[in-house]
């Protein structure tokens, strides 16, 4: 994406503000209308003031003044307002817009974001781009419309001296180019460098503990800290090119005010113009010089934003999960076949899944064991359409699943995946995430009696409505599980896939927990993935994959009387 595009983007979310935006806007001129009256008063003032017979009453003078000023100040109070209520409006749609494009991404964009990077484009871009580009806007049309209204002023006063002022402006112009250009590539670089402070911040956020296990904080200070420095190192070459554009208008408009300045006094001793008009003349084109110089300022500013902005619509644009399936399945039975499929994640040599074929009829209960990337989890990802197959068939109930509209896919499955993600919030507010139904209590202790986590709850003086901490760090891991488990018991779906949802249980509460699953079989079809061998003895069929594939299928008995891998596997973990 280039910066015309993100410009146009960023116009495409200013548009729908356009009353707001031409009111303050209309404020700003208004206000800048004012500007000229004041050099004008001075005219006024010296010619007739310092002579016999004043033709206005002294009062009046402190009176137009602060009147001035008081109008001015309205103007530019409410233009700054309703400007600021119009950009507060594009950031917040903005936002939106971000979050829905987070929430519906591909799986592959979480493999190239941190969540601290998701953060800063969602939170702090928006608000960047959006606030930056206004502040630039409204100075430059606030500035613009002083300069016109003073030059037009200065041309009243005296038309000749005010064109020869002119002859400085394309020098100008070429400066100003030079400089942009070099804000750019600077601007991007420090953009580049802030998203890398970004990615160090979220790591030690999330991974404090490890740091401090392997004693690393001086390792990571020192690494935040080169980072630091770079983008330090960036923005003060910003700073640097944007703050040689103050001296290089300065120059040009010494020597355009020096000339001028030249004539006007030459005039004078010609005796062609009264000392209020040169005054005033001075006076404003003095006044000329601020906005001119504000006008110049506000590349850095403009460039700024748009690299902002680039960097949010890249994320916006973010290709989201295909969902090309238009089948509904409003009831689901729970029945589930894998015919010959095959997967290759992005960048793998080998492919996850190699001619897979599994048959679950609705209400069995199957196991799927294996050694560690044996492609297990792998399953469960293309069963929830996380992870797309190369070849190969999956069906529900006998329906392909990428014929399935994914919200109709996905309502029928309740997962507790290998790795536990909790919300902030309290533990019954996590049982009953997002629960179409609202949170309904007694069926929240019900899981969580299911799940053996009861028994902590009562410790707990406000019980299930404890907050749980950042994903879940005021509980023990084995607790975070048991809550996950209690999470997809509240959920009524028709499959239950459990991926080593036990691993960090006790023996007892792992029995607990797993009489409760015990309970559900035949109601539901569950899936349940483990490496201790034990949970998974009553399965009424348990594959063994190897490699992507199926090796061994057959009940606990069969298999073992196999004397396959199987039974390998059952032997060793029986001799620990
Ligand atoms: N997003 C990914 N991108 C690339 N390769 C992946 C990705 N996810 C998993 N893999 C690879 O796919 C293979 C199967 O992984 P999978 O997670 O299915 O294994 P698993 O059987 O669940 O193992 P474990 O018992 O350790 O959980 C592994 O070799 C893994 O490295
Ligand atoms: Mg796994």
């Amino acid at each position: 994406m280039d910066y015309k595009d993100a410009s146009q983007r960023l116009l495409s979310y200013a548009r729908p503000q356009w009353r707001m935006l031409s009111t303050a806007l209309l404020f700003f001129i208004l206000g800048s209308a004012v500007e000229p009256i004041l050099p004008a008063m001075f005219k006024k003032l010296i010619d007739s003031g310092f002579k016999e017979g004043m033709d206005y009453p002294l009062w009046a003078v402190p009176l137009v003044v602060i009147g001035l000023f008081m109008v001015r100040g309205i103007f530019n109070f409410g233009g700054a307002y309703v400007m600021n209520s119009a950009t507060s409006t594009m950031v917040l749609n903005l936002r939106r817009d971000l979050m829905r494009a987070l929430l519906k991404a591909d799986a592959h964009l979480f493999t190239t974001i941190s969540p601290g990077l998701a953060v800063s484009k969602i939170i702090n871009d928006p608000q960047h781009a959006s606030t930056t580009m206004g502040g630039a806007i409204v100075s430059i049309v606030r500035d613009a419309s002083t300069l016109l209204f003073l030059v037009a002023y200065l041309i009243y006063l005296n038309p000749a001296l005010t064109l020869i002022s002119f002859v400085s402006m394309p020098l100008l112009g070429v400066s100003v180019k030079l400089v942009r250009k070099r804000l750019t590539k600077v601007g991007e670089a420090a953009y580049l460098a802030q998203q890398s402070l970004v990615g160090t911040v979220d790591d030690n956020a999330r991974a404090w503990r490890v740091v401090r296990t392997f004693d690393a904080t001086d390792f990571e200070l020192n690494r935040f800290e080169q980072q630091a420095i770079h983008h330090r190192r960036m923005t003060m070459k910003q700073v640097a090119a944007s703050s040689l554009v103050t001296p290089i208008t300065q120059i040009v408009a010494a020597i355009g005010v020096s000339i001028i300045l030249t004539l006007a006094l030459y005039q004078a001793q010609q005796g062609s113009s009264t000392v209020g008009e040169f005054v005033s003349f001075i006076t404003a084109l003095l006044m000329t010089m601020s906005p001119m110089r504000h006008l110049t300022d506000v590349f850095q500013p403009i460039t700024g934003a748009l690299i902002t902005a680039r960097g949010a619509f890249e994320l916006i644009n973010a290709p989201p999960e295909p969902d090309l399936g238009t089948a509904e399945l409003p009831e689901c039975q729970g029945k589930i076949d894998f015919k010959d499929v095959y997967l290759q994640y992005e960048g793998a040599s080998n492919p996850a899944l190699a001619g897979l074929n599994l048959q679950m009829q609705a209400g069995q209960t199957i196991a799927l064991v294996g050694s560690s990337g044996a492609g297990k989890s792998t399953v469960v990802n293309t069963l929830l359409r996380f992870a797309y197959p190369t070849s190969g068939q999956i069906l529900l109930d006998d329906t392909p699943i990428d014929s399935l509209k994914l919200a109709s896919l996905r309502r029928h499955f309740a997962v507790v995946s290998q790795d536990i993600v909790l919300f902030e919030g309290s533990i019954a507010q996590n049982v009953a995430y997002a629960s179409p139904h609202g949170l309904d209590r007694a069926k929240v202790e019900n899981c969580l009696k299911a799940a053996n986590l009861w028994n902590h709850v009562l410790t707990l003086p406000e019980g299930i409505d404890a907050a749980v901490g950042t994903n879940g760090s005021r509980l023990s891991g084995g607790q975070r599980q048991r809550l996950a488990i209690a999470r997809a018991l509240y959920r009524d779906a028709a499959v239950w896939i459990f991926d080593e949802a036990t691993s960090a249980l006790d023996s007892e509460s792992e029995a607990v927990v797993q009489r409760s699953i015990e309970d559900l079989r035949g109601s539901k079809t569950l899936i349940l993935i483990a490496h201790r061998l034990s949970t998974i003895r009553n399965a009424d069929r348990i594959y063994v994959m190897s490699d992507g594939k199926v090796v061994e299928q057959g009940t606990h008995t069969e298999l073992i009387a196999r004397q396959g891998l199987y039974a390998g596997m059952v032997k060793i973990q029986a001799a620990d």
